[in-house]
């Protein structure tokens, strides 16, 4: 399986599903509608919601897609308002995002605010509707408790406002570790067990699936800052050279280049450690992990 056609192919699943959950921008609030549709349709790897499929094909059992769908959905309306919120002029102010301008910058501070908003509160919607795909109560409940936990205080939010709270300081290591671990780590954990949950894992699998999504999770935020420093804005879609303008806490700024790559490959091969006791199934998992050390945007 190559690596490039498997992740069309995803992609192209995950995007022909989007309509079946998101609702159309008319009626009374359509102007607020196309706004959160604006930046979730803009472009954007998928790779969460490719994770949870993934992770769900991992686990064996035999599962349709469409189960998992509304699940693999909620995970990128998070991270789409996640975005959105990031790029706001009181975050990390930025005007460029999947090779388009910022939502603020089409719909105002307001307007993007509540397109996240929006996003967010759309996500549990989804996730809750039994409507959707034929996960029993339980799984659902439990998929919502995983995904809620990550992206809130005690993950991406929490992670967030730390990243926030240590520009232009001089952090210990512990800091940065912590900031990568939940500003973006938390949620591509959640949505390895979200997959795996949703196809009935047991323990042992999510055990270790949790040591596959943290590592991942954290390879993917150093890459992040690794394409930040030496990429260009072209390529990325996104403003390039930003942390150091805004002197984030970032793998380069505290190891430099070098030792920050070796650091993100080390990341990976901890990631298929977790996988070990998995057989083929879980080969998309392996070769997302790869895709994530090698990406070049
Ligand atoms: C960017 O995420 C923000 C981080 C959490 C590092 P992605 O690199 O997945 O962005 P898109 O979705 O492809 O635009
Ligand atoms: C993004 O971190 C984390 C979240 C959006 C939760 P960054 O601020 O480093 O990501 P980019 O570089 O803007 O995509
Ligand atoms: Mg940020
Ligand atoms: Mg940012």
């Amino acid at each position: 399986m190559e690596i490039k056609s498997y992740l069309n192919e995803q992609r192209q699943l995950v995007e022909s599903s989007f309509d079946s959950y998101i609702p159309a921008a008319e009626g009374v609030f359509s102007d607020h509608l196309q706004a959160m549709r604006y930046s979730l349709f803009a472009g954007g790897k998928r790779v969460r919601p490719i994770l949870c499929l993934a992770a769900a094909r991992a686990v064996g059992n035999a599962i349709p897609d469409e189960d998992i769908l509304p699940v693999a959905c909620a995970l990128e309306c998070i991270h789409t308002y996640s975005l959105i919120h990031d790029d706001l002029p009181a975050m990390d102010d930025d005007e460029l995002r999947r090779g388009k301008p910022t939502n603020h910058v089409i719909y105002g501070e307001a307007g993007a605010i509540l397109a996240g908003d929006g996003l967010l509160t759309l996500a549990f919607d989804i996730l809750c509707n039994t409507g959707y795909g034929k996960l029993d109560t339980e799984k659902r409940l439990r998929i919502s408790h995983v995904i809620a936990r990550a992206a809130g205080s005690l993950g991406m939010v929490g992670g967030q406002a730390l990243d926030i709270a240590n520009e232009n300081t001089t952090f210990p290591f512990e800091t940065l570790q912590a900031i990568h671990r939940s500003k973006t780590g938390a949620l591509i954990t959640a949505s390895v067990l979200a997959g795996a949950i949703a196809a009935g894992a047991d323990e042992a699998q999510l055990d270790g699936l949790t040591q596959y999504g943290d590592q991942t999770g954290l390879a993917f935020q150093i890459v992040d800052d690794l394409l930040n420093a030496t990429s260009t804005t072209e390529q990325l879609g996104k403003a390039a050279g930003s942390d150091e303008e805004h002197g984030k806490a970032t793998y380069p700024a505290y190891f430099g280049l070098e030792e920050t790559r070796n650091k993100a490959k080390l990341a990976v091969e901890e990631a298929k450690k977790g996988l070990k006791s998995f057989g083929d199934d879980a080969r998309p998992l392996r070769l997302l992990a790869d895709y994530i050390y090698t990406r070049s945007h």
